[in-house]
């Protein structure tokens, strides 16, 4: 069925009888977004005291966020909702926090969107998906959990600049009878996506007839209204009994193949391959880890330039004392690989935050750390380098070092197994004798990139401020640096001009 086929007439007739069931709205007369808001106001001044809150990975005015939701480029505008407390820097009281960017660098702070409607018995808000509805708007799809088991709950916007939600008046639009005698656990977290003029929602679970296997859930829109929906079947099972249950699923074409990213309570995991929408089968070919870092629940959006954009929740562990906790990694760039696998890049925009560029000739290292701080310091750095092994064991980088190389971060290079490691968190990439790295020292947060975009892996230091120093080293043998630039990366723009 085409979705699009849909006359004005009938969707202003749509829209009308859901503005009549006059539901609560986000905006100035919604009492619930007022004291989420007022709160998390009281919050800023503290928020933005703190030396180690990291600058230009995206983050709320103040206290906790968790998983990006509803990711959507929309008239110009990179829309990112996220899972939001606005009563203290711990997880609770999920809301979706809300944000807008024109380069997904600088952001703009926008009223909070969604809110636990009490009066309807919903608790929290959680992760969810936005599309297109047939008003041209993306439209929100999440989980509401209350005293009862999940439901799947639309909102739908009130304006272009989707700063005012109204709930769908006839929700929940899919409940666990859904599934007739299939018993699904943990279900949560829809995510929507159209192919063939048909739309699609997967969400996340533990499917129990199966023995308790993590499963991705499968459902299919009986209408252009999307709020009747057909179950199709588990679209994807994990074979892995000690994966429970799949959060976040994210199901789309990248090209010509499928990609499926999840989050099963470890580091996301992808796996690239096909769909088979008439068995409802998705068919793995290849399977890596996303990042084995701090991140997790992932989203995607395509923007303007049918770029794939991926967005990950960044976990820096922060004292909740501090009034802020938790970051988004940088927006990526998401493609695959000749060779079946997916790529990660940080997008380009992030280059507009450069400045002082400084250029270290290449040099041979043998069995030891030398230190850079003389011409590369601080707390907020890009930097780009090149290692070639000869006998070395290790290579790399350390960020963050402090004067008598104590503490800080080690971003360490293995030619011997092709393991690359950020503090305790190990990627594979190619076997070889040589390493690309991209790095990005965001205060507290790391985030790393080896052979164009082959690992990427978001961590945190724990560094004390004073450490601000960068070496390069090898063990257990020699090694050469082949070129090592760096960048000083100012802040970006968070304004909270709108956040009223
Ligand atoms: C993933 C997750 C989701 C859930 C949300 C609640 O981090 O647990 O499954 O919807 O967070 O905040």
């Amino acid at each position: 069925m085409n979705h699009n086929l849909l006359s004005r007439r009938q969707v202003a007739k749509m829209c009308a009888a859901m503005a009549a069931a006059g539901t609560l709205r986000a905006g100035p007369e919604n009492p619930a977004i007022l004291e989420a808001m007022k709160s998390v106001r009281a919050a800023i001044p503290k928020a933005e005291s703190d030396p180690s809150r990291p600058v230009y990975h995206f983050h709320p005015p103040a206290y906790w966020n968790n998983d990006p939701n509803g990711t959507v480029w929309h008239k110009g505008w990179h829309h990112l909702f996220y899972q939001h407390n606005p009563y203290a820097a711990i997880w609770g009281h999920m809301h979706w926090g809300h944000a807008r960017s024109r380069d997904l660098v600088n952001w703009e702070h926008l009223p909070i969107a969604l809110w636990p409607s009490r009066e309807k018995g919903e608790e929290h808000v959680f992760s969810g998906g936005a599309i297109a509805g047939p008003d041209g708007r993306p439209w929100l799809f999440y989980t509401s959990i209350g005293e009862r088991p999940p439901e799947q709950w639309l909102a739908l916007p009130e304006d272009d600049e989707l700063i005012e939600w109204k709930k769908y008046p006839a929700n929940p639009i899919l409940t666990l009878q859904i599934h007739g005698t299939v018993q699904v656990n943990e279900w949560r977290d829809p995510f929507l996506f159209r192919e063939a003029g048909s739309t699609y929602m997967v969400c996340g679970g533990n499917l129990q007839p199966s023995g308790g296997r993590a499963a991705v859930q499968l459902y299919e829109a009986a209408g252009p209204d999307l709020t009747r929906w057909k179950y199709r079947g588990p679209v994807f099972e994990y074979r892995d009994r000690d994966v429970y249950n799949i959060e976040c699923p994210n199901l789309f074409r990248l090209g010509t193949k499928w990609v499926l990213l999840m989050s099963p309570q470890k580091p996301c995991e992808y796996f690239v391959g096909d769909l088979d929408l008439a068995r409802a089968k998705f068919l793995p070919q290849t399977h890596g880890t996303l990042d084995p870092g701090r991140s997790y629940a992932s989203n995607i959006s395509f923007d303007n330039q049918g770029r794939c954009i991926l967005w990950l929740w960044g976990r820096t562990g922060t004292n909740p004392d501090r009034g802020w906790n938790n970051v988004m990694t940088l927006p990526r760039i998401l493609s695959i690989g000749t060779d079946g696998y997916l790529r990660q890049t940080p997008a380009p925009e992030f280059e507009s935050l450069r400045r002082d560029a400084v250029d270290i000739p290449a040099m041979a290292l043998k069995n030891q750390s030398v230190s850079m701080s003389h011409k590369i310091s601080g707390d907020c750095l890009e930097f780009e380098a090149e290692f070639t092994a000869d006998s070395a064991t290790s290579m790399g980088l350390k960020v963050r070092s402090g004067p008598a190389g104590t503490a800080g971060l080690e971003i360490a290079f293995n030619p011997e197994n092709g393991v690359l490691s950020a503090g305790d968190a190990r990627a594979s990439v190619s076997l070889g004798k040589a390493i690309r790295l991209r790095g990005f020292l965001d205060k507290r947060a790391v985030e790393v990139y080896a052979n164009d975009g082959e690992a990427a892996i978001f961590t945190t230091t724990d560094a004390p401020p004073e450490n601000t120093g960068l070496e390069v080293f090898a063990t257990g043998g020699a090694a050469r640096l082949l070129f090592l630039r760096s960048w000083t990366l100012k802040p970006a723009g968070f304004s909270l001009d709108r956040f009223r």
